[in-house]
């Protein structure tokens, strides 16, 4: 099985970085794990490139998204920033357009396993974790076969017990 990792949280060692470790510890196959924010890492243009040939920017995310389409499985996971994914995990994700606008491209039928941390201890960020079933991934023709929610999870390593602890069981 091949896995890419995203960490979508600008924090080392943050809540993010270490769930997506926990879980990718526990996967067998070939895994590779990109710390977003420590990569060149840049927007879509919009400028329609990618529909006839490859995407213009010559960042790290070309790469990145060449392995994801590569893998059998995306773990992709982000902190809530004012009630919405981070800007380094929406920025990649908007360039997942390089897939989606060329018919010689596909992400389709890869599996992901999404990971959110949040310091708000209820569910009033549901709606929205749930959405990115649809979309983007949904849309993209993958397929999420887990979330995993750290709520309460504020400081570096606190309030993820829960998280870790179903991690732990996942069954993959
Ligand atoms: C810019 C910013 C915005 C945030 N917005 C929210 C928010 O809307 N809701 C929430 O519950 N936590 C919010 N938080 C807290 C983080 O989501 C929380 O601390 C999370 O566990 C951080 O994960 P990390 O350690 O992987 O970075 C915010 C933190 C930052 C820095």
């Amino acid at each position: 099985m091949k896995i890419v990792a995203l960490i979508g949280s600008p924090r080392v060692e943050g809540n993010c970085d270490i769930l997506v470790n926990k879980l990718v510890e526990k996967l067998d196959g070939e895994k590779e794990c990109f710390f977003l924010n420590k990569l060149d890492i840049n927007p879509c243009n919009a400028c329609q490139a990618c529909q006839k040939g490859d995407c213009v920017k010559h960042d790290d995310v070309n790469d990145i998204v060449a392995k994801i389409e590569d893998a059998d499985l995306l773990v992709f996971s982000s902190p809530i920033y004012f009630g919405q994914i981070s800007a380094q995990a929406k920025t990649i994700i908007d360039r997942f357009y390089m897939v989606a606008q060329n018919p010689e491209r596909s992400l389709e039928g890869t599996k992901v396993i999404q990971i959110y941390t949040q310091a708000n201890p209820g569910d009033s960020f549901d709606p929205y974790i749930e959405s990115m079933k649809m979309m983007p991934f949904g849309y993209l023709g993958m397929e999420v076969t887990k979330t995993i929610i750290a709520r309460g999870a504020g400081p570096k390593g606190e309030g993820i017990e829960e998280a870790l602890k179903e991690i732990e069981e996942l069954e993959i």
